[in-house]
């Protein structure tokens, strides 16, 4: 006969993400659902157990900024992520997608794109639907889902034009935005400090954000300026949800730049004002003082931003030259015997584009004031370079929250922290069933110790998995086991609830 139950988790404080005070008790699992929750009686016929007495049971975590796109077909275990106990990766974000992958984007993506996504062996999908199956395909070890990028649908059709598209220009945009939403994308993203998302007009994005409305998804936008033009850029995105008639999520929010310091003190009241005007705006943000993008972003022609000193910009990875990774822009200038311009230019000609940077541009007090707020959730904007040293928020930014800023600081309550990386983004990518220990619920779960979990890696060592993390499941079946990920195919794409 069969068991009752594929696994029990007993014993443990469960943490159930809607952000109720732990209680504790025992977790079935059967058939990639959660089946019961609360005091099972011993010996209730399972398959499997798994001792949680002293530990925290929550939901997999969701991580609503990721890169991971192709690094779901590339590297299917995606163990940098469940290691963490994310269990769904949102991807698509900042205008940066897969699809619609025509042969204008294929080239657009060898000079440069590449190197924040990860290299292409071969575009075997065209549409999003077709992205979609490839990804499926794959057999990854975490869920995904996805949001039509207006910056590769925007180079797909109009290539590298600075002008508004015309209105034949606008009808295949829209086209393209219409079926990654048929597909089941749970919305539009933008990146409006990078090419081609610069190029577009406040209207452009409100028209493509008009047919996310028809279908209840979002608009989630790296905004146009996150330095001295933040409010500015806050108040773009919010005109543009609520012209649409879309819940706006902003991207790793933040103040970008030491003259710049303090200004999340009046871009959260601006959010505020806005959801009390009845518009949905939330935000994720990632628990660090420094950021990461593309080199090109932030260096045009070889000049850095204004504002960014070259000792505060690190290479984290590039395609040929591997000595440079690790190494800040000022070191490099001296390794070229070159001044910093000259070797930014040569380093972005010789690397094709495709080094990303680390940059030292934020002050504390403005990353604890947004982590603190309740709209905002966690997003990891890893980057999964195959090479160098990635940002240390790729391995650790689940484990950093729960554990420098739960437990160590106090910022957050370890039940509100827990809402932020799951219930509170299910709800707002609608991603249904997902996001709370629930009985019905999908078994995305994961088993921690409390006063153990910690990220280890740091911008010289970045990629160690974190501590404290003992047992990860994806719709039922664990990804991570004493503390250790393996490729198991139990992700899912996840279609827009
Ligand atoms: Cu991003
Ligand atoms: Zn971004």
């Amino acid at each position: 006969m069969r068991d009752a139950y594929d696994l029990v988790i007993r014993g443990g404080a469960i943490v159930d993400g809607t952000g109720a005070p732990s209680r504790p008790g025992d977790v079935a699992v059967r058939d990639g659902r959660i089946a019961a929750v609360g005091n099972l009686v011993q010996g209730a016929g399972a398959a499997a157990e798994i001792d949680a007495s002293g530990l925290v049971v929550s939901p997999g975590f969701i991580d609503v900024h990721c890169h991971d796109d192709i690094a779901l077909i590339n590297i299917p275990g995606v163990e940098f992520k469940t290691a963490q106990g994310v269990a769904t990766l949102v991807c698509g974000n900042c205008g940066l997608g897969a699809a619609p992958a025509n042969e204008q984007f294929r080239q657009f993506y060898a000079r440069g794109t590449e190197g924040v996504l990860g290299p292409v062996e071969e575009f075997t999908w065209r549409s999003h639907r077709e992205f979609y199956d490839t990804v499926r395909a794959a057999k990854p070890s975490a869920n995904a889902a996805f949001l039509a990028a207006h910056g590769t649908i925007r180079i797909a059709v109009m290539g590298l034009d600075r002008g508004p598209p015309s209105d034949e220009q606008m009808a295949v945009m829209k086209e393209h935005v219409r079926e990654a939403m048929d597909a089941g994308a749970v919305g539009l993203s933008s990146g409006l400090i990078y090419v081609p998302g610069t190029f577009a007009r406040t209207e452009e994005l409100i028209e493509l954000a008009r047919v996310v409305e028809k279908y209840g998804g979002l608009y989630v936008s790296h905004i146009r300026n996150e330095g001295s033009g933040l409010l500015d850029a806050v108040a773009e995105a919010i005109h543009i949800g609520e012209e649409a008639g879309v819940p706006v999520q902003l991207s790793h929010h933040k103040a970008s730049g030491e003259a710049n310091f303090g200004l999340t003190e009046q871009s959260l009241p601006l959010i505020d004002e806005a959801r009390a005007r009845g518009v949905g705006v939330t935000m994720d943000a990632y628990p660090y003082v420094a950021a990461s993008t593309a080199l090109v972003a932030i260096a045009r022609g070889g000049r850095l931003a204004p504002g960014l000193d070259p000792h505060d910009v690190l290479i984290a990875s590039v395609k040929h030259q591997h000595e440079y990774e690790g190494k800040r822009v000022d070191e490099i200038a001296s390794m070229m015997d070159l001044p910093v311009e000259d070797a930014v230019q040569r380093l972005l000609r010789e690397e094709e584009n495709t080094p990303v940077a680390v940059m030292f541009v934020m002050d504390e007090v403005d990353v604890r004031r947004v982590l603190q707020h309740p709209q905002c959730m966690i997003g990891s904007d890893g980057l999964p370079s195959p090479t160098g040293k990635p940002h240390p928020r790729l391995y650790g930014t689940f484990p950093r929250v729960l554990g420098r800023y739960v437990r160590e600081e106090g910022l957050l309550s370890l039940e509100e922290g827990v809402r932020r990386m799951t219930s509170l983004p299910a709800q707002t990518f609608k991603l249904t069933d997902r996001g709370e220990v629930r009985e019905g619920y999908w078994a995305d779960l994961v088993v921690f110790d409390p006063a153990a979990i910690i990220d280890t890696g740091t911008y010289e060592d970045p990629r160690q998995y974190p501590r404290g993390i003992s047992s990860v499941l994806v719709n039922g079946q664990l990804v991570v086991v004493d503390g250790s990920p393996r490729q198991v195919g139990a992700g899912q794409v996840l279609a827009r609830g």
